[in-house]
């Protein structure tokens, strides 16, 4: 398969994701895509890539990856404004923001800041949401069900009291959260993006109810899914190897980027 033109994708963020697809694709891995930027609070190194500043980024790609965080989704914004630059988000939990979200999907043909580019969201690190969606569009949704297991040390907040923070080192499993997506989003922000991916495509916020579990002796980041739904009924358990760099993010994201790239710059032969 012969790619029209050269993809310019960069990058905004170098951790755990955004390092996994930036070498990826200095090594090649996604014909018709290439490296021309990054943007981070950390530097690339010496990898040859400009790092450039917030500002500079989408004047020098095609495509921007988000892999940084809402803080910086939501710095990145302004500087969308005037140009064509698309824009693939990983951190998909800054979306609960209802004013983020109006900023970038108020109106497709032009977009509320300005800018005329297109927003893309990253599977990231489940699949099952083409079924999801086509749900949606067929008809009601009942209830979409999100449990998360997590290693329990990775699951420790501020907000939680003494005797949660306590259970969480001992043998036990222990459940931190029960509640809606949103309020999941607010608790667990770099944890349950995976909640507001199925709230995106479920279409309703509030259709999507979420449990974090705590399992002292998980070694996978595992999300069980149940979709009630007029089209039919589904159940998914993904169990995804966490990152070394970053335990609580699943090593397989950085690939479902690699792999959302690859079907922006050459869609041949992709399943829409
Ligand atoms: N969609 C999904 O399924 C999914 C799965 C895992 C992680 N995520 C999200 O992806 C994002 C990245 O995850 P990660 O594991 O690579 O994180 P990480 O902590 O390893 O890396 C974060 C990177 O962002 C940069 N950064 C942070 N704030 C910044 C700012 N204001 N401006 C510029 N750069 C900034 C840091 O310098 C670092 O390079 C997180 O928001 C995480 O919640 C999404």
């Amino acid at each position: 398969m012969k790619p029209r033109t050269t993809v310019r994708v960069g990058l905004l963020g170098w951790g755990a994701i955004a390092s996994q697809v930036g070498r990826s694709l200095l090594s090649g891995a996604v014909p018709g895509a290439e490296l021309v930027a990054v943007s981070a609070l950390n530097s690339p190194g010496d990898l040859g890539i400009p790092h450039v500043g917030l500002a500079e980024l989408p004047l020098a790609c095609d495509l921007i990856v988000e892999a940084a965080g809402p803080v910086a989704l939501s710095s990145l914004i302004p500087h969308l404004a005037g140009n064509n630059t698309d824009l693939l988000i990983v951190s998909v939990g800054a979306l609960s923001d209802a004013e983020l979200f109006k900023k970038l999907f108020a109106s497709p043909a032009s977009n509320a800041d300005g800018s005329s580019g297109r927003t893309f969201l990253s599977s990231g690190a489940i699949g099952g949401l083409d079924i999801l969606a086509a749900a949606a569009r067929f008809g009601t949704i009942s209830s979409v069900q999100l449990t998360t297991t997590k290693p329990s040390r990775v699951l420790e907040r501020p907000w939680m009291t003494p005797d949660m923070i306590r259970a969480l080192t001992t043998e036990e499993v222990v459940e931190c959260f029960s509640g809606t997506a949103a309020q999941a989003v607010e608790k667990f922000p770099e944890s349950v993006n995976v909640a507001a991916t199925l709230a995106c495509c479920a279409g309703d916020w509030n259709l999507v109810t979420v449990r974090v579990v705590g399992d002292p002796t998980a070694t996978r980041n595992v999300h069980n899914i149940v979709i009630d739904a007029q089209a039919g009924n589904y159940r998914f358990e993904i169990a995804n190897h966490p990152s070394l760099e970053n335990p609580k993010t699943s090593a397989v994201t950085a690939f479902a980027v690699l792999q959302g790239i690859s079907r922006y710059a050459h869609g041949n032969g992709v399943i829409l």
